[in-house]
């Protein structure tokens, strides 16, 4: 994780740096600094907490200089404090890093023998004190050269010298980093929404790469050190809405957005005159595939979770979920048959991308979908099936986990309908159904009245436990995990059959139980098991599509969302779920889109 810019300009640069950290803040926000070149001099800037300190800092006293590197951390090697924040300077040389130097300790030791001296508990610092020993023989390219050499582990770097005032140096070993153009000013930067506002034509460095920059060129390198070309990317404009609006923060209009982010997608894949799914040249060929594979982390996992589900339903082809994390460390059987899906809101994730890598390697067809669509996993991927969410700024994901719904939901009826896996009455059916789901998801909203008063029974809770049967299971593992994300609460997302192997032990008089229970094939089943909380003193909030008169007494709170096909239940229950979170984190003071100890792109393992 971590947040790198770098600008080099002929106009003074920190109040730009500034703004382009509050915008990677998404990233991390433990701590923040820049360091600027001015009068032959390094002039660093950093405190513990959000970027908004380190302007007030700014503000008393400014940083002067056309050309500097900014940062915004979140923390691996030493605690959150002003000391561990970036930039890493020495007396010729400052550092900002994004990522983890895995043999750090080693290095160190060897510094400390030379006689070098530490400042801060960090890995980082072992990278400046590497180049400014490097720039006593070498010239600043061959310098960071020689020191990526002994460096390993995954990283992105952005570096000034004092020496050589108009250059700096890009670096990438697996976490991202972009380079934008613009007329006398370019720019390194974590991501290209940190750039959007000062260009929209940027370059990625790929793995290996080296980049100079100065105010009029930028030149890159492979990691041959030989010269390349990269090819420039224009973004679109519409990645520019970025802004909050009327919203209170970033979440609740994420949330609110959701009608339209249903829209926009379902837009992109359905051609409304042909009733049919604008879906093309798939890598493995549909009749032909054997397995379909499907690997995300945290929420993106939830939407392969129920993907799993839709695609056993709609079709007869194998499918098999895993965890980034897991699945990169595991000893797999890979058949050329296979269908790989990768799914990031980011496109940037360290773990998901070092799956898709593998797969790569082991040259497996790949489809990638992703928000981000310049993203590292996106490039990578052979097939790429963008969400058209629009940015996800708020660090708890929300627009994003529903267009991923969305779009596995409408590949999964594709590749059924190729197969002849579904009849034709049926499939136009889902299409129909899907031409409705953001009226329908409008509706969901209109629950919040409900949502906040059912928000206030979690204040004095230990802790509560989310169930859920089939297609609702993964979205109680949704519901338990946005709630642990915003508000601290400790929550457990369990299939309800699985209750009475454990977990049942956990139910106490007045524990906050949700039961999510659409009218399907399980909704009986789920009703027993919440019998089987309620004897034991769980209060129940319900959320279901099905009429509340039907219900039992003992349940606290019932939401209902509209009934749609049983299919789509998980999109629209999740609206509610999604909305519980947020006003239990409002309720108890939290911040809302920066959550304590998280990033909203995971960039290191
Ligand atoms: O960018 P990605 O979709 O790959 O991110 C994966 C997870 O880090 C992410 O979904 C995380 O679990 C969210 N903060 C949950 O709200």
């Amino acid at each position: 994780m971590c947040g790198i810019i770098g600008i080099a300009s002929n106009k003074p640069v920190s109040i730009n740096i500034i703004n382009s950290l509050k915008k990677l803040e998404y990233r991390g926000y433990d701590s923040a600094g820049l360091a600027t070149l001015n009068q032959n001099e390094i002039n660093e800037k950093k405190c513990s907490g959000r970027v908004e300190e380190l302007e007030k800092i700014l503000f008393k006293n400014p940083s002067d200089g056309n050309l500097g590197i900014g940062h915004v951390r979140w923390a691996t090697h030493g605690i959150p404090n002003q000391i561990n924040a970036h930039p890493h300077s020495s007396e010729i040389v400052s550092v900002v890093h994004n990522g983890i130097i895995e043999n750090s300790d080693e290095l160190k030791k060897n510094l400390e023998l030379k006689g070098s001296k530490f400042k801060s508990q960090t890995d980082t610092e072992v990278i400046t004190l590497l180049i400014t020993d490097e720039l006593k023989k070498n010239n600043p390219v061959k310098s960071v050269f020689n020191t990526l050499k002994q460096l390993k582990g995954s990283f992105a770097l952005g570096i000034i010298f004092k020496s050589y005032q108009n250059i700096i140096i890009g670096a990438r070993r697996g976490s991202p980093l972009a380079v934008g153009y613009s007329k006398d000013e370019n720019y390194l930067g974590s991501d290209s929404y940190a750039l959007k506002s000062m260009t929209n034509k940027i370059s990625y460095l790929d793995d290996g790469d080296l980049c100079v920059l100065s105010k009029d060129k930028i030149d890159f390198y492979n990691n041959e050190e030989k010269k390349i070309n990269k090819k420039v990317y224009t973004l679109s404009d519409d990645e520019n809405i970025s802004d909050k609006g009327d919203y209170k923060n970033f979440m609740s209009k994420e949330i609110f957005e959701q009608p339209i982010t249903a829209k926009n997608c379902i837009n992109e894949y359905i051609d409304s005159l042909k009733k049919d799914i604008n879906i093309y040249n798939f890598p493995v060929k549909p009749e032909d595939m054997n397995k379909i594979v499907l690997i995300g982390c945290g929420t993106a996992f939830h939407s392969c979770l129920i993907a799993k589900y839709w695609f056993e339903e709609l079709t007869n082809i194998e499918v098999e979920i895993d965890i980034a994390s897991e699945f990169r460390y595991r000893k797999l059987k890979f058949n050329s048959k296979n269908l790989y899906i990768f799914v990031s809101q980011s496109g940037e994730t360290a773990d998901t991308a070092a799956a898709l890598d593998i797969c790569k390697k082991n040259n497996m067809k790949t489809c990638s979908i992703v928000n981000a669509v310049e993203s590292t996993i996106a490039r990578n991927s052979d097939w790429v099936l963008p969400i058209h969410a629009g940015p996800e700024i708020g660090v708890a994901s929300t627009k994003a986990f529903l267009g991923q719904m969305i779009v596995l939901f409408i590949l999964s009826l594709k590749l059924a309908k190729i197969r002849k896996d579904i009849d034709l009455p049926s499939y136009d059916k889902h299409i129909k159904n899907l031409k409705v789901l953001p009226i329908a998801i409008e509706k969901c909203l209109k629950t919040e009245n409900k949502v906040q008063s059912m928000a206030k029974e979690f204040l004095d809770a230990k802790g509560s436990m989310f169930l859920g049967r089939g297609l609702s299971y993964p979205i109680a593992l949704e519901g338990a995990l946005k709630l642990k994300e915003l508000s601290y609460l400790h929550a457990e997302g369990y299939p309800a059959g699985e209750m009475k192997h454990g977990p049942l032990a956990l139910i106490e008089e007045g524990l906050p139980v949700i039961v999510i229970a659409p009218k399907d094939k399980y909704f009986e089943k789920t009703l027993s098991n919440m019998q089987e909380v309620i004897a034991r003193g769980g209060k129940i909030l319900f959320i279901s599509d099905h009429k509340k008169e039907l219900i039992d007494e003992n349940i606290r709170f019932s939401i209902k969302v509209p009934s749609l096909d049983k299919l789509l239940s998980p999109i629209l229950l999740t609206v509610p779920i999604q909305l519980l979170a947020y006003h239990v984190a409002i309720l108890k003071n939290c911040d809302i889109d920066k959550p304590r100890n998280l990033a909203k792109s995971v960039t290191v393992e």
